[in-house]
């Protein structure tokens, strides 16, 4: 368990986390609104050695995102505004994860998709604008 007092904490977080990821990694990100997860996916490009951090930014609307690495890309979801697992099926991106890596917000929304996971980041406000991160 680790807690956090910005967002800079949180991306430095983000970023010691991307040595535990190889391409086939697919993370689930859970955690209320403004709980951290976007803030995490930046540290965690910048970790992975990415070079275009502004590219980092919420895919609420375009629901994916995708991020040059030296090798393949980070994929980057959020499945906020999703409803149905047949949506995250017309995204067509099933597979693209086993030669990238893959990190989605919200990505406990969907039954289906527990066994697609290697990897599961839980965020909790607590007061202060601290954050409690666990990452398994
Ligand atoms: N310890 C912290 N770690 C990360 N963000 C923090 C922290 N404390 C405060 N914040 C603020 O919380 C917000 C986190 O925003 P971010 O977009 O990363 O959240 P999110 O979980 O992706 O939200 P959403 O569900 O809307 O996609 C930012 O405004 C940030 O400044
Ligand atoms: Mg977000």
């Amino acid at each position: 368990m680790h807690y956090t007092k910005s967002n800079e904490e949180t991306e430095n977080l983000g970023s010691a986390f991307a040595k535990n990821l190889k391409p086939g990694s697919c993370l689930s990100l859970v955690g209320e609104l403004g709980a951290g997860k976007t803030t995490f996916v930046r540290g965690l490009y910048e970790g992975l050695g990415g070079v275009h951090l502004e590219l980092v930014h919420s895919p609420t609307f375009s629901l994916m995102h995708q991020y040059p690495l030296a090798q393949g890309f980070l994929y980057h979801l959020d499945f906020y505004r999703l409803d149905y697992f047949r949506e995250v099926l017309d995204l067509d991106f099933e597979d693209q994860i086993k030669d990238n890596i893959t990190v989605i917000e919200w990505g406990n929304k969907f039954l289906e998709m527990r066994d697609w996971y290697t990897h599961q980041i839980i965020l909790e406000v607590e007061n202060g604008g601290v954050r409690k991160i666990s990452m398994g």
